[in-house]
């Protein structure tokens, strides 16, 4: 008998084990299963200051004044001066020649942003947990109390979109530098 069959059939048993840990393996790593639609729709949530995003909705400072007042003033206070230095949302002045406090109101370029931040963060103990007509009513509450707006100015994603904000000029393009 040549030496080179017992060889043979060696490698063929090497390969049936090869091709079992292969079929095994593939069987362990679980790849799930898809997202459906419904759920996909809870993480599908990013608004953007060019308009898009946005679900049907509306509301004033003076409607958004019980929500801020059950839901976020335990965090941020009665006038959003916070209870930390992370949670003054109001106030502050980037020009300041002292200390420059950034808040919503003296920093961020986009309104818009505070919609989708809150929709999707706030208020921080029970994210997700607003209707969309509270988001835009607590909205404009944040935005009266830094000034911005009236108490009866209607916010919805129009109108949202048009206000310039205070620091919306304070920012520098260089996203064309890679
Ligand atoms: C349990 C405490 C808590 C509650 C309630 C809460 N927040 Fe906050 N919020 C925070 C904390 C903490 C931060 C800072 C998060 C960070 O820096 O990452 C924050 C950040 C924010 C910011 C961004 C501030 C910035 O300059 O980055 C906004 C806007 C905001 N909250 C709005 C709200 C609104 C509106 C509500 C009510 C619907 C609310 N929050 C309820 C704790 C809370």
């Amino acid at each position: 008998m040549s030496i080179f069959k017992p060889l043979g059939y060696i490698t063929f048993a090497i390969s049936i084990v090869q091709f079992g840990l292969l079929a095994y393996s593939q069987e362990a790593v679980r790849l799930g299963t898809p997202i459906s639609e419904g759920q996909l729709a809870e993480f599908d949530l990013i608004a953007t200051p060019d308009g898009s995003g946005f679900p049907e909705g509306s509301g004033t400072a003076r409607e958004g004044k019980a929500v801020y007042d059950t839901r976020c003033a335990a965090c941020h206070a009665a006038t959003g001066e916070g209870i930390s230095g992370r949670t003054v949302i109001a106030g502050g002045d980037m020009q300041s020649e002292e200390t420059p406090l950034r808040t919503v109101g003296s920093y961020w370029p986009y309104a818009s942003t505070i919609f989708d931040f809150v929709r999707r963060a706030m208020p921080a103990d029970a994210p997700k947990s607003l209707s969309n007509e509270e988001v835009y009513q607590v909205t404009a509450y944040v935005l009266y109390l830094n000034g911005i707006i009236q108490e009866d100015t209607l916010i919805n994603a129009d109108s949202l979109n048009a206000i310039k904000m205070p620091n919306a000029d304070g920012f520098i393009d260089r996203s064309h530098i890679q």
